[in-house]
């Protein structure tokens, strides 16, 4: 038994928490205990289900300077599209017909005003039962208030980072403004998903315990917690990986420290091949992509996404079986 008490008791050590997370992340030879006691929570709270929720990129147009993503506005040489309102509405329908729970995400791209996301999320609601949550930026507080009162229902924004120097050189604005444009979306009511990186260049244990506390100090309902993957097209080619086994670890302290809190298998964890693990380390959520095949190579954040074209059906059928292997349910 190491000298921190895992599950309830993490935050009962007397000192302050940072340095517990901190020393939780170096210690390699508390792994088994912290993911056991992380399965532990997850399975009280949440039992055998996981919740698959379809993802729809409707337009990799961005306005963002973010040094590791391959959409951003500097990208020359990326083949930018944009899906229409129908083509939306009609993909999110299809989509809701599989899933319970539909995620509109692009890139911060003011094409789409409020009002055009409001009348997109209102015919969705019209048309299918499903939740709706946008992940699309920053926006103001009154297009946020336009889009909840259309009925969206979450809202997707992750912090990235929460060492203020690292965030303001990776994406060349203050780490404030994310923050509060994540209060605006948390005061109006919406479920507010946040949410980081694990292994960007520069980070330390020290500064990923700060945003396991992020998470905790913003009241986040849901988590996206992913692996950076250096894309080769942007300022960070190059760099190093994020480690997916690191990754599960701070994933597993999510759920030790927010027992409620949704956390998917991310994309990025996917892709470094830990989606299984994810599950049985504290995930309750996975993200199917529901993206028309054509747009799917071109939505290009990271490389290895897995752009295999199956209809939808089909991907989940396939995605029950993998759940089954390890008893757990799609709900
Ligand atoms: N590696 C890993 N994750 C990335 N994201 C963007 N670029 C990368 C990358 N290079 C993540 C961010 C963003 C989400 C849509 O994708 O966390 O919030």
């Amino acid at each position: 038994m190491a000298q921190y008490t895992l599950g309830n008791h993490i935050l009962d050590t007397g000192q302050p928490r940072a340095e517990v997370l901190a020393a939780i992340l170096k210690d390699d030879s508390i792994n088994e205990e912290l993911f056991y006691a992380a399965n532990k929570v997850k399975t009280e709270q949440y039992g055998n289900l996981v919740f698959v929720r379809g993802i729809i990129e409707f337009s990799n147009y961005c306005r963002c300077l973010c040094a590791y993503c391959g959409i951003n506005a500097r990208m020359k040489d990326a083949v930018r599209y944009r899906m229409a309102p129908d083509e939306l509405v009609e993909a999110a329908v299809d989509t809701a017909k599989v899933y319970r729970t539909v995620i509109l995400q692009s890139g911060e791209d003011c094409y789409y005003t409020a009002e055009m996301l409001a009348g997109i999320v209102r015919r969705i609601k019209e048309k299918a039962q499903c939740a709706v949550t946008l992940s699309i930026g920053e926006r103001s507080l009154e297009e946020y208030r336009i889009m909840k009162q259309a009925g969206a229902d979450r809202f997707l924004l992750k912090h990235e980072t929460a060492n203020a120097a690292l965030y303001q050189s990776l994406h060349g604005v203050p780490l404030e403004g994310r923050l509060d444009a994540q209060r605006r979306i948390k005061g109006l009511g919406f479920e507010l998903g946040g949410g980081f990186m694990v292994g960007l260049p520069g980070q330390t244990d020290e500064i990923l315990a700060q945003d396991l506390l992020t998470l905790v100090r913003e009241g986040v309902d849901m988590a996206g917690i992913g692996p950076f993957i250096a894309h080769p097209d942007t300022p960070l080619r190059g760099s190093a990986d994020g480690n997916a086994h690191k990754t599960l670890k701070v994933l597993a302290l999510a759920r030790l420290l927010l027992p409620k809190c949704h956390l998917p298998s991310t994309t990025a964890l996917n892709v470094k091949g830990g989606m299984k693990n994810a599950l049985l380390c504290g995930a309750n959520v996975i993200m199917q992509k529901a993206t028309p095949y054509e747009y799917r190579k071109l939505y290009d954040i990271y490389p290895g996404r897995d752009a295999k074209d199956i209809p939808l059906r089909e991907q989940y059928e396939e995605l029950k079986e993998k759940l089954a292997e390890l008893n757990l349910t799609a709900e």
